[in-house]
């Protein structure tokens, strides 16, 4: 959508995956600290966005819609004005049909004084979801254009994050609706339905660029439903696909580990790399289950996964230049990024030796003599 975000992924914290419909202000708040003190924020998780579960109704003579007195007694421009009046942005969360996915009012019909009042309120960031939508006979696209249109007549801008569930193939036409879009449904904590997103995901690679990008869902880093090396593949996979970087865990309550992962500096400029071109799959060994994901980077190196999908054996992956594009006689430098250490200059081929079970080697490669 070219309304000047998204240039990159969009980089924050989101409520849902963690915290569900039980929210309120002061969790919102303590995030935002949060997100300040451990250093997320200054590596770059600069939106805290509120999912579903903020609204409660609509005032019958306005129409305006009302936050929810239990969970947001202070009312939602003041949460928007602590949140930036700590440095960040400020992000919320509606649908495209009567209805949230929680049963809270939807925008469908409201589109025009929603967009208004999140304006008034100082709203940088939109979620728009697709539940309870059957009933108001109107196509996925004119719902969302809808929106769209309404935030753009708002002059602030408004970063939009599509989140139709993949449905109807959105990446082969959101580029002129949203900034992201969803290519799945919703991810959960569990190795499956986290490689299930990423690998749907990748079957649209070639949709994605600055300004909008494919969406495989939120992180469940923190949740604590995979192992770390698991979480730290999840990591990689996120970041070479150039997918929002979106923390779905409590950041008030993280480990040294988890935050490690959520921060490793090398990583997140890969997908915040200004290129902005989806990496993807380059390689499946079906025998080994094993993987090597690549994509460019503006400087002309190559990112690189080298990726163990296989369960309880820990292999060797070989990654061939001419995969990446280059000559067989092509010296190139290997860097890798999740240990910050220099590995060497190669020919031909990298091998990633002693990869684990499910885990990655995530690498950076630039090229020394053709
Ligand atoms: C479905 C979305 O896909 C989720 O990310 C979340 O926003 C829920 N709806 C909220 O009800």
């Amino acid at each position: 959508l070219n309304n000047g975000l998204g240039k990159t992924p969009q980089m924050g914290w989101n409520s849902w995956n963690h915290f569900g419909c039980s929210i309120n202000e002061e969790i919102i708040r303590s995030t935002t600290d949060a997100l300040i003190s451990t250093g997320l924020a200054q590596a770059g998780y600069t939106y805290v966005n509120i999912d579903d579960c903020w609204a409660s109704s609509r005032d019958p003579t306005t129409n305006f819609i009302i936050p929810d007195p239990i969970g947001f007694p202070s009312g939602i421009a003041s949460l928007a004005d602590y949140v930036h009046s700590r440095g960040l942005l400020f992000g919320l969360y509606s649908d495209a049909g009567y209805k949230t996915c929680a049963g809270r009012p939807g925008s469908f019909g409201y589109e025009e004084i929603d967009a208004q009042v999140y304006a008034q309120w100082k709203v940088d960031y939109l979620k728009y979801d697709n539940c309870n939508s059957l009933l108001t006979k109107k196509t996925i696209k004119e719902r969302y254009e809808s929106m769209r249109d309404a935030l753009n007549r708002t002059g602030r801008p408004i970063f939009y994050s599509a989140c139709e569930w993949g449905v109807m193939l959105p990446a082969l036409w959101f580029r002129t609706i949203a900034n992201s879009w969803r290519t799945t449904m919703d991810i959960s904590d569990h190795w499956y339905s986290m490689l299930l997103n990423i690998d749907i995901n990748d079957l649209f690679a070639d949709f994605a660029a600055p300004h909008g990008f494919n969406d495989p869902d939120m992180l469940e880093i923190g949740n604590g439903g995979m192992t770390l090396n698991e979480y730290r593949t999840h990591m990689s996979l996120w970041s070479i696909a150039k997918a929002p970087l979106l923390i779905g865990c409590d950041v008030r309550n993280l480990s040294k580990e988890s935050l490690e992962i959520l921060t490793n500096s090398e990583i997140i400029d890969i997908n915040q790399d200004s290129l902005g071109i989806q990496g993807k799959k380059i390689r499946i060994d079906l025998t080994h289950d094993t993987e090597v994901w690549a994509g460019p980077l503006a400087d002309g190196s190559k990112a690189v996964v080298a990726f163990n999908r296989a369960n309880n054996i820990t292999q060797t992956i070989v990654v061939l230049f001419t995969d990446l594009g280059w000559q067989l006689t092509s010296r190139v430098k290997v860097r890798d990024l999740w240990l910050h250490k220099d590995l060497g200059e190669f020919q031909g081929n990298y091998t990633a030796y002693n990869i684990e079970s499910h885990g990655v080697q995530m690498l950076k490669m630039t090229l020394i003599t053709l």
